[in-house]
């Protein structure tokens, strides 16, 4: 009988990127493949059967891959978290910590309604940095954390444990 895959096996590991010594979890392999893309959207969505969620956060830039899926499948709306200088309306911004210097993020005012219950997704969690500024965003705004979904958890990086430390609900498909 066959093996069934699992989501790590569709996961490419690129060797020295971004930087030499990096191994990087590379998940368009993992999107490009319809069993695999199924497969994940599946196991992100599968605990979140029957409860409210109003809308789907995602983080630029795979996250927006995942959240629409998973907003689709939840039959929510969906609300990007981008980059600095990139909404065209009023924005809350945050500042967050990246390996060398700092990055901010941006979300709609009225993206988000005061009370609604928010689904945080992306591909990846590592030390938790862009997902705490994720978060902060959608508290400015009045909204509720329900949960931070991810692909990937590289837990050496603390990712986890500081999200979790912040009261956060956290659900990983691997390591
Ligand atoms: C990666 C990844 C997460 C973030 C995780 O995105 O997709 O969003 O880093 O790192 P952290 O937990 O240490 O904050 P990246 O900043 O590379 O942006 P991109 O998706 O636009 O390439
Ligand atoms: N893969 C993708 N994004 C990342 C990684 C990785 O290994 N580490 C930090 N961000």
């Amino acid at each position: 009988m066959p093996v069934k895959k699992t989501v790590r096996d569709y996961i490419r590991t690129i060797v020295d990127f971004p930087h030499e010594g990096i191994l990087f979890r590379d998940v368009t392999t993992l999107f490009a493949d319809p069993r695999g893309f199924r497969l994940c959207v599946d196991q992100l969505v599968e605990p979140w059967a029957g409860s409210r969620i109003d809308k789907v956060v995602g983080l630029e830039a795979r996250g927006f891959i995942l959240g629409g899926a998973v907003a689709h499948q939840l039959s929510t709306g969906f609300v990007p978290v981008r980059k600095k200088g990139k909404l065209p309306g009023a924005t809350v911004s945050q500042a967050y910590s990246l390996e060398y210097g700092e990055a901010v993020v941006e979300m709609h005012q009225d993206a988000l309604q005061p009370g609604e219950k928010v689904l945080l997704v992306d591909d990846l969690l590592a030390t938790g940095g862009t997902a705490e500024a994720g978060i902060s965003l959608i508290r400015k705004l009045g909204a509720e954390v329900l949960a931070c979904a991810f692909v990937v958890d590289l837990p050496e990086l603390g990712g986890r444990k500081r999200l979790e430390a912040m009261g956060m609900a956290v659900h990983t498909l691997c390591e």
